[in-house]
């Protein structure tokens, strides 16, 4: 099969969030089971300082707007072995990098533009695939543009997220597009938003796309029957529940693998786990902590989202600290989130560090090196951190919310004869209501098993033979896009 991703992020190249992530790996896995697998990215500004080599131009298109025309180029890599085409434009896509002020026009018309050039493209070249899959509200035009050429392209849309819709003017969005809202039924469709934003680019795709999957089944079924999930969107996910699908994220076991990972202190495996410790006892000395192997050392590496609960670690932090526990945070994102965690780290020097940037090697070291993982969050379509957490033996605390539902088995602990132990499962510790006092009872609960070092051993053991590999996720997606041909 052909297959094309398009996305606004794909790792290694690009990254903000998990979408990179899924986007990489994911086709990487879709590759080896042998399918022709193509990505399509915007060529963003700060791509001109990596060193892309081949990079080969391979077409010069125009596509018009509001009457004029806008050159475009088109250039072609390798990642991971995988081919990458690369739409550069001045105007709209090569001036800056990722994601834009969202209050401006440009932040939107940057992604139509690169879903039209997109479409553009597949008419230039001589390679056409079989299914065009693309990644949340950037390209979610894609599907309705497709359908309007009437190409026998199959469309598949993934929701990893359905916070950010894309929502513009439906005059301004239309003209854009060059489209008079009669070319097709969805179009006659609106959605009404925040300051007459009646455009919704996620509602085109909902109504457009063959087939429709999310990041977790609990997400799934979440804005399948939850308003407060489907933000808006019950009717249209309504109208498609039968072909909205819940396909488990995976990670690139390969890069994330306590064993052989370079920017860690000490590698280790399940067989060696004692060289965890070393692991810690670094990462205390990097952020000025005290070094004692006693000490609960808790990590988040996060996006700073309204989604990833840090409002709630917030305010919990008081009590952490009371608890004994030293806290290291790593990520970037809404000013009034970051300036929360500096606050923290501020008020308790010795015991929280903040470090507000993006950082894959201190990430990685805070994987290693934590004890504990701490994921909070309001909702979380699957959620890739806990996996990674788990995969380097440190134990999650997390919100019962979507894939973190589906991903972290509660710790069970069994009982013998005269209240002896005889044994411990799960992989982590969940709570359910978003409430400091919930999270921080769970916690604690947590921090009484972790006194117990060798339950705590078994249940590191529990979480790093988990297998969050791509396999079965990408064998899913394989199958839905067979599906798609055998109407
Ligand atoms: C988004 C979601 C996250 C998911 C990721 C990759 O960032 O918030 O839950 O893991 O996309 O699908």
């Amino acid at each position: 099969m052909k297959i094309l991703f398009a996305a606004s992020e794909c790792s290694p190249l690009i990254k903000v969030g998990g979408l990179a992530d899924v986007v990489g790996s994911l086709a990487k896995e879709i590759k080896q089971f042998g399918h022709d697998i193509r990505i399509i990215l915007p060529f963003y500004q700060s791509l001109k300082e990596k060193n892309l080599d081949p990079l080969k131009k391979i077409a010069d298109i125009n596509i018009k707007i509001e009457g004029s025309d806008e050159p475009v180029l088109v250039y072609q890599t390798t990642l991971d072995h995988i081919p990458l085409y690369l739409i550069k434009n001045d105007s709209y896509i090569t001036n800056g990098d990722i994601y834009l002020e969202v209050s401006e026009f440009s932040s939107i018309a940057r992604f139509l533009f690169f879903s039209q050039a997109a479409v553009e493209l597949l008419e230039k070249i001589d390679w056409q695939p079989d299914i065009i899959h693309v990644h949340d509200w950037q390209t979610g035009i894609i599907p309705l543009l497709i359908k309007i050429k009437k190409f026998s392209i199959k469309t598949v849309f993934t929701i990893h997220n359905l916070l950010i819709q894309g929502q513009w003017n439906y005059k301004q969005s239309l003209d854009f597009l060059g489209l008079t809202g009669d070319e097709i039924p969805s179009l006659q469709q609106t959605k009404q938003g925040l300051y007459g934003k009646d455009f919704n680019i996620v509602q085109q795709a909902m109504l457009n796309a063959d087939t429709i999957t999310t990041v977790s089944s609990q997400y799934a079924t979440e804005i399948k029957t939850q308003n407060s999930f489907a933000r808006g969107l019950e009717q249209e996910i309504l109208k498609r529940t039968d072909d909205i699908y819940g396909i488990l994220n995976g990670i690139d076991t390969h890069i994330f693998n306590p064993g052989t990972d370079l920017y860690i202190h000490k590698q280790y495996s399940i067989k060696t786990l004692n060289n965890k410790v070393e692991n810690k006892l670094y990462l205390q000395k990097k952020v000025g902590f005290k070094q004692d192997k006693n000490i609960p050392l808790l990590g988040m590496v996060t996006r700073l989202d309204i989604q990833k609960g840090i409002d709630l670690l917030a305010s919990a932090v008081d009590g952490i600290v009371d608890l004994g526990c030293q806290i290291v945070f790593l990520g970037t994102g809404q000013k009034k989130y970051e300036n929360m965690l500096r606050r923290c780290a501020q008020k308790y020097s010795d015991h929280v560090a903040a470090y507000i940037r993006f950082d894959t090697r201190l990430a990685q070291q805070i994987y290693a090196g934590a004890d504990i993982f701490l994921m909070p969050s309001r909702f979380e379509p699957c959620g890739l951190s806990q996996l990674i957490a788990m995969r380097y033996g440190t134990i999650p605390v997390v919100r019962a919310t979507g894939g973190l539902i589906d991903t972290v088995e509660n710790v069970k602990i069994k009982q013998g004869l005269i209240g002896r132990i005889k044994g411990i499962t799960g992989t982590g510790f969940s709570f359910d209501i978003f409430r400091k006092d919930k999270f921080a009872a769970t916690l604690k609960g947590a921090l009484d098993i972790y006194a117990q070092k060798k339950l705590w051993r078994q249940i590191q053991i529990n979480a790093m033979k988990q297998d969050f590999s791509w396999k079965k996720s990408a064998q899913k997606y394989i199958k839905l896009y067979k599906k798609l041909f055998q109407i």
